[in-house]
């Protein structure tokens, strides 16, 4: 018993030497000019580390990290230098390099993952001529690894400031990953590593990290022991970053090293840059009692968003797992989050349904996009996909306006006629469509809840973005005598800059609803039986002007027959002044767009400006015509998007945006 004990003792103990010294396990290097706008001869740049660390390394450290180091945000003290390894006489990159003392950001307890990972932004004065490798290396890297295990690391970036064709600054590529990404053995994998740029119209693409220093661009030993380290036969897709393999062996951990480069065209045959990101995989075989569904991450906000957020103002995400079978439980999320998230215990509130709250105020250092990606684990190994976030930070993200029955800023409301085609809605901010398919607006029969009709906005031609205005051009006969409700799923409305920061989604059966007139209930007699209130509001512009709050803003007055009620309540509750009604976002600064003549909710209330028994069916049949002509003018427009003249105006135009969020 005692020799089995002392036996246990020395693996242990080999185990921890082995672990001390082997304590890499992959990062990432980003950068961006603060401005991308060339001026003097010096450019502030944003230099991004992020670097995964085995986190039972105390011989080190004396300290194991826990969740508190995320909330303390704990110093990981490795004293070591991001150096100048190529070309430093171009720059004024500090000889002593920059500090990779991490702020912890994640601690993973999971005995399969124990990662310390944590994250360092550092601002350097450089001149345009710096066109240098810069690098971290040292040894030495996690132990066991089909290849390279306690081998020298290396990671290395290139810092190019030379003005690109365009005559902006370049900014690198950004990514994100989870620190170790499981898979089952003797499977065939596809795995996405996420790619993305500031500059929307470069060219990424992704290779090997390679130990060829004569040979690779950045000229220096760009992964050593781990170079080319995943099973032989493993295929990578550049132009999408995609990896296919086989991972021979159970339980044990295959390293990763890439090179994300940006090109500015398709000609081009040199990057402008060479963001490194190393990372683990992790062979499982699943044991027989494992669930045969992996557990999903679903919730409000989808794989891939981009949410725009403001400094200082605490933000709460819940991430919701899913699970399938009885017994299979959530053991752990691994995450890989922005400085100061600190991350919930996991809950179960319901069976199959497994909780995490995210918490982060957002500091003003912190501008500009921050990532966010998890992984759920069962307690069979079973990893979830990756789910993740972008946050953009210290901008709002463009948030649909309330429809409102008089001076609303979406149209129509209230009762319309049964061929009504063409809806519109406004939101707070310059909106542009979604960088992702599946998002949809959707209407839906009130009675029954059913969905009549749903367009993806990704993609769909009848969901046309202008300014601030959102128009859809419906193609059904809407049945008389019912209700309707519009539904808009996360992002319906993104922002017009870099990731599209997106608006959240609409679910309330009452936040924008219609009713199909109905000619056997309602006539032009009903108006004169029931006497309008009217209410004095300040609108449009500087005049004080009485209002007819019996229209909506269809232009149909409200009769006490229409279907539905919620909508003639709203009638006799006095009409709030909401910006911006009056004024189209033709008028607004940041938008340069060609402007179609929407039926704006003001004109609707210019013609209710009027004693009610004028608004009658006469009235009615004046407003189709204009209506017919908005509609066209909605598919010139349209056509116009897709011209390649339109098409370069607009690139400009996110260009310039692009600039004005940097600052
Ligand atoms: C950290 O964890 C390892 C492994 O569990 C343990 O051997 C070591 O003593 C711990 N170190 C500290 C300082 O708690
Ligand atoms: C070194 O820097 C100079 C000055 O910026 C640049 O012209 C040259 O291309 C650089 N050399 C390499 C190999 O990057
Ligand atoms: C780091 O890289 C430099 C230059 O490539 C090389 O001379 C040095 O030996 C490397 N150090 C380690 C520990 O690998
Ligand atoms: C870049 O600047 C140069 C010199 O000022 C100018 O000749 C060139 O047209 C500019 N290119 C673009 C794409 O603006
Ligand atoms: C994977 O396949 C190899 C070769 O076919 C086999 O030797 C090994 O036992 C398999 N491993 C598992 C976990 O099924
Ligand atoms: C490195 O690349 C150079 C140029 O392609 C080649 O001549 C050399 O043999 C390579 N070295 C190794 C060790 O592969
Ligand atoms: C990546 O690109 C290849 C070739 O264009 C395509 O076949 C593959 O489906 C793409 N993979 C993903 C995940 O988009
Ligand atoms: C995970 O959930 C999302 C959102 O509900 C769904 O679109 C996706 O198909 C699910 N994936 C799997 C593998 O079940
Ligand atoms: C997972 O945990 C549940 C509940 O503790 C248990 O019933 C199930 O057998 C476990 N599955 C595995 C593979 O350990
Ligand atoms: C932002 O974070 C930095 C570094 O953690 C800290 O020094 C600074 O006080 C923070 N600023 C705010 C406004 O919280
Ligand atoms: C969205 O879907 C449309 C139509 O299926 C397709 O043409 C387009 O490429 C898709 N876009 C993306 C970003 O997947
Ligand atoms: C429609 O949905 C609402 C809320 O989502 C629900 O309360 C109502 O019962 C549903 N009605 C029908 C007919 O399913």
């Amino acid at each position: 018993m005692e020799r089995v004990l002392y036996f246990f003792l020395l693996v242990l103990c080999t185990l921890d030497t082995v672990l001390d010294g082997a304590h890499f396990r992959g990062g990432i290097i980003s950068w961006r000019p603060l401005n991308n706008i060339v001026t003097g001869t010096t450019v502030q740049v944003l230099i991004h580390q992020r670097y995964f660390w085995n986190r039972q390394w105390a011989s080190f450290v004396s300290h194991n990290c826990t969740e508190a180091d995320v909330g303390l945000e704990s110093p990981i003290p490795v004293s070591s230098a991001l150096l100048c390894l190529k070309n430093c006489t171009s720059s004024t990159y500090p000889s002593g390099g920059i500090s990779t003392v991490m702020t912890t950001t994640d601690c993973d307890l999971n005995p399969i993952i124990e990662s310390w990972a944590g994250e360092r932004y550092t601002t350097l004065t450089l001149p345009y001529t710096t066109s240098i490798t810069i690098g971290f290396n040292s040894s030495a890297w996690f132990s066991s690894l089909l290849k390279g295990g306690g081998q020298p690391w290396s990671i290395a970036n290139r810092l190019n400031l030379a003005p690109r064709p365009d005559n902006l600054t370049n900014s690198s590529p950004v990514t994100n990953t989870l620190p170790v990404v499981f898979y089952p053995v003797n499977t065939s994998i596809v795995h996405v590593v996420q790619m993305a740029d500031n500059d929307a119209t470069d060219i990424l693409l992704c290779r090997w990290s390679d130990p060829n220093s004569t040979y690779n661009f950045n000229q220096v030993d760009e992964c050593e022991g781990i170079c080319h380290g995943l099973p032989s036969g493993t295929q990578l897709i550049p132009s999408n970053c995609t990896l296919s393999f086989i991972l021979p062996t159970a339980n044990l951990y295959y390293a990763c090293a890439l090179q994300i480069e940006d090109y500015f065209n398709a000609v081009a045959t040199t990057p402008m840059s060479s963001v490194p990101i190393q990372f683990l995989f992790y062979g499982y075989k699943a044991s027989a009692s494992a669930c045969a569904h992996r557990p999903n991450i679903t919730g409000l906000r989808p794989n891939r968003a981009c949410i725009g957020v403001p400094i200082g103002v605490q933000l709460t995400e819940t991430i919701t797992i899913e699970t399938y079978c009885p017994g299979q439980t959530i053991v752990d999320l691994v995450t890989s989050s922005p400085i100061g998230m600190t991350h919930s215990a996991i809950s179960n509130p319901s069976p199959d349904m497994w909780v995490m709250t995210l918490t982060w105020t957002p500091n003003a250092t912190q501008a500009g996009p921050q990532g966010f990606c998890a992984g759920a684990i069962d307690n069979s190994s079973l990893q979830s996909d990756p789910w993740c976030i972008t946050y953009l930070v210290d901008y709002a993200s463009p948030n649909l306006i309330v429809p409102r029955m008089v001076q609303g800023s979406a149209s129509p409301i209230g009762t319309v006629f049964s061929n009504q085609s063409l809806f519109s809605i406004q939101a707070t901010s310059a909106v542009g469509r979604p960088s992702r398919n599946g998002t949809n607006i959707c209407f839906h029969l009130d009675s029954t809840n059913a969905t009549v009709l749903c367009y993806d906005s990704g993609y769909s031609p009848n969901v046309i973005y202008t300014g601030y205005t959102i128009v859809i051009v419906t193609t059904i006969t809407w049945t008389p005598g019912q209700s309707y409700y519009v539904t808009m799923d996360s992002g319906f409305a993104s922002g017009s800059v870099f990731c599209h920061a997106e608006s959240a989604p609409i679910t309330d059966k009452t936040f924008w609803r219609f009713d199909i007139w109905n000619p056997a209930l309602s006539s032009t007699t009903t108006t004169t039986t029931t006497p309008p209130t009217t209410h004095t509001v300040t609108s449009l512009g500087t005049t004080t002007t009485s209002i007819n709050t019996a229209c909506t803003t269809s232009g149909i007055v409200v009769t006490s027959t229409n279907a539905s009620t919620t909508t003639t309540t709203a009638s006799t509750t006095p009409p709030t002044t909401a910006a911006p009604t009056t004024a189209g976002p033709t008028t607004t600064g940041v938008t340069t767009e060609s402007t179609i003549p929407v039926f704006y909710p003001a004109d609707f209330e210019n013609a209710c400006k009027q004693p009610v028994a004028i608004m009658s069916a006469v009235m009615m049949v004046a407003f189709m015509p204009i209506h017919t002509l908005a509609m066209y003018a909605a598919f010139t427009k349209f056509s116009n998007m897709f011209k390649p003249s339109n098409t370069a105006a607009k690139a400009r135009h996110q260009q310039r945006m692009k600039n004005i969020l940097r600052r």
